[in-house]
């Protein structure tokens, strides 16, 4: 299995277009010293050719040119085969409508996510007007063939499980199963990756799942809980927003440095965290758990 992270930045990328806290200016002044990121989303392929997006961002167009694709034989191509979210967030979402074009688009969601996007974003109903989309129901704990867009199956499996968040601000209700992590096994190399890109905790039997896969992609969203009071640009603490923080004794890097998983990325980075920046102390302490710092277009073989 082929997994490639297409964005890494959490909503409204890196730099956002209206910050400019410390990472945000040095990304515009001196891009050696923080990488630009786009918006969190990553694509596997059983075949090198043929891919599903994890989510799908605003810059997916952008995006999707990363992607290695054969010599298209047909006037219109599309590398997509489909879409699987964790969720109705809008860096998660909007995608799907810039997707349109494609005229048929599978997507991948629990029933309480494809309620989101079909009535209180309406992506999915926006959507509907230009493009047929089918919805398959992720169930926790009951992995799903990806198949592709001919009915053919990948190889590919999804399995979701909820994780602690509270559901998108425009959510109506707050239904089970609005906030999902992925596994995508590979049946034929057993290879697996998962993806959290938005996480409020991590306890022990989530640890383990996470533990059992080759590849994790997980919340690195903040550093600190109090990153964004700290500068002045919000009220409420990074899990009071359900992204735990990666530094501190209950934050994600103390614990997820002692999986045994192959690979460990942080991905859905805030701009304002400061690991974003190469020269940072913050980075080496990431570097030294044994974890990396997501950058787009990160490639991974499983
Ligand atoms: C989040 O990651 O908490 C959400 O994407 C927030 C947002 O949409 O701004
Ligand atoms: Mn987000
Ligand atoms: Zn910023």
């Amino acid at each position: 299995m082929h997994v490639v992270l297409l964005g890494t930045a959490a909503g409204g990328g890196f730099p956002q277009w209206n910050c400019w806290c410390p990472p945000c200016r040095a990304a515009r002044s001196d891009p050696r010293r923080a990488i630009p990121r786009s918006q969190s989303s990553a694509a596997v392929s059983a075949d090198g050719a043929r891919w599903f997006l994890l989510n799908a961002s605003p810059d997916v167009h952008a995006q999707l040119a990363r992607l290695s694709l054969p010599a298209p034989t047909a006037v219109r191509h599309v590398p997509v085969e489909g879409v699987v979210l964790t969720d109705a967030e809008l860096d998660h979402t909007l995608g799907i409508v810039l997707l349109r074009e494609a005229r048929r688009l599978q997507v991948a969601a629990t029933d309480a996510v494809r309620r989101v996007v079909e009535d209180d974003s309406r992506i999915l109903t926006v959507t509907r007007a230009f493009a047929e989309v089918s919805v398959t129901e992720l169930v926790p704990d009951r992995p799903l063939g990806l198949c592709y867009r001919d009915g053919t199956p990948s190889g590919l499996r999804v399995t979701c499980f909820p994780v602690p968040a509270g559901p998108p601000r425009f959510a109506s209700e707050d239904r089970p199963g609005h906030t999902v992590g992925l596994v995508v096994q590979d049946g034929r190399t057993g290879g697996s990756c998962a993806f959290v890109p938005g996480c409020g905790g991590l306890d022990p039997a989530l640890l383990a799942r996470l533990g059992a896969t080759d590849l994790v992609l997980f919340d690195g969203t903040f550093w600190t809980d109090d990153e964004l009071i700290g500068l002045g640009i919000g009220d409420r603490t990074a899990r009071e927003m359900d992204h735990l923080p990666v530094s501190g004794p209950d934050g994600s890097l103390a614990r997820l440095g002692g999986l045994p998983s192959r690979h460990r990325v942080y991905t859905h980075i805030n701009n304002t965290n400061p690991m974003l920046l190469e020269d940072a102390p913050e980075r080496a302490l990431v570097e030294r758990a044994g974890l990396r710092i997501g950058v787009d277009g990160m490639r991974f073989t499983l």
